[in-house]
């Protein structure tokens, strides 16, 4: 399988003086466009990753999380949500749940920093994490895959980082191919999707418009699933999530 070669402008300075513009309204724009959709696929996307934490015979007495391009830090204030409400350190038989956010792009993680205080957040590139081999049970990335240069090594870093026995999960948008919704989606996705997240915004470096383009010129699904295959992670799969508008993809490293 070949990689799709992007015609849209990705380098680094790109990404991230357009995710630093748009910093301080990301979450409301998350939530509005998202039609409030964005906080139950963050759900679903967290529960998913515990529940198979909680599949494995010798969990560690501290659990240790890693979220890139966490952005505005909502995968982790999801993750510590459902560790107290859920009990889950009964549940995984675990004492300590220590999460670490990355992300390359300042602004983001700010705000990250108000949003759970307790938490550590560090700036750096997905391609070349600052972590030691296997330190990490669960290694995580929402809707920051498709704005990486190389999927491929973003993945391998995401595998390399992550314990065996740990897994990796990535959500992320795809064009959807599902009968009749898909050209009513492509039009909102497109056309009405831009005109807002641009003007809420007052973004000047057309985010909103790069985010339907960034989607369209990503990697194939089985693409993103062969790179997970190539990192050395178990059975990949994708699961499909609102008509297919977006996939979690999650695997498991059972080899060092
Ligand atoms: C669409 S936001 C997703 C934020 C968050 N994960 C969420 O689900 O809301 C994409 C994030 O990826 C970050 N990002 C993109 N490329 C990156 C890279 N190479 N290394 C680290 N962060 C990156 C951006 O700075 C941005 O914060």
């Amino acid at each position: 399988m070949t990689a799709k070669k992007s015609s849209v402008d990705k380098s680094a300075t790109r990404v991230q003086s357009m995710f630093g513009e748009i910093a301080p309204k990301y979450d409301l724009l998350n939530n509005l466009l998202s039609f409030g959709l964005a906080k139950q696929w963050r759900r679903r996307y967290v529960r998913e990753v515990f529940q198979r934490l909680a599949e494995r015979s010798n969990p560690p007495k501290k659990l240790e999380t890693l979220d890139l391009a966490t952005g505005t830090g909502d995968v982790i204030a999801e993750q510590l949500r459902q560790w107290t409400r859920r009990k889950l350190a009964d549940k995984l038989g675990v004492v300590e749940f220590q999460p670490v956010g990355v992300d390359f792009v300042p602004e983001m993680l700010a705000l990250a920093r108000k949003k759970v205080p307790a938490v550590e957040f560090v700036e750096a590139d997905a391609h070349n994490l600052p972590f030691d081999d296997e330190r990490f049970d669960a290694v995580t990335n929402s809707f920051g895959l498709r704005n990486m240069v190389e999927p491929k090594k973003a993945i391998a870093e995401m595998a390399r980082v992550c314990r065996k026995g740990g897994v990796v999960a990535i959500l992320e948008f795809s064009p959807t191919k599902f009968p009749l919704f898909a050209p009513i989606f492509r039009f909102y996705f497109h056309r009405i999707l831009p005109l807002i997240g641009n003007f809420v915004s007052g973004n000047k470096s057309d985010a909103y418009r790069y985010l339907p383009e960034s989607v369209d010129a990503f990697d194939s699904p089985e693409q993103t699933l062969e790179y997970m295959r190539d990192a050395g992670l178990d059975a990949p799969t994708r699961l499909p999530m609102t008509f297919g508008t977006l996939g979690l993809f999650i695997g498991r490293k059972t080899k060092t």
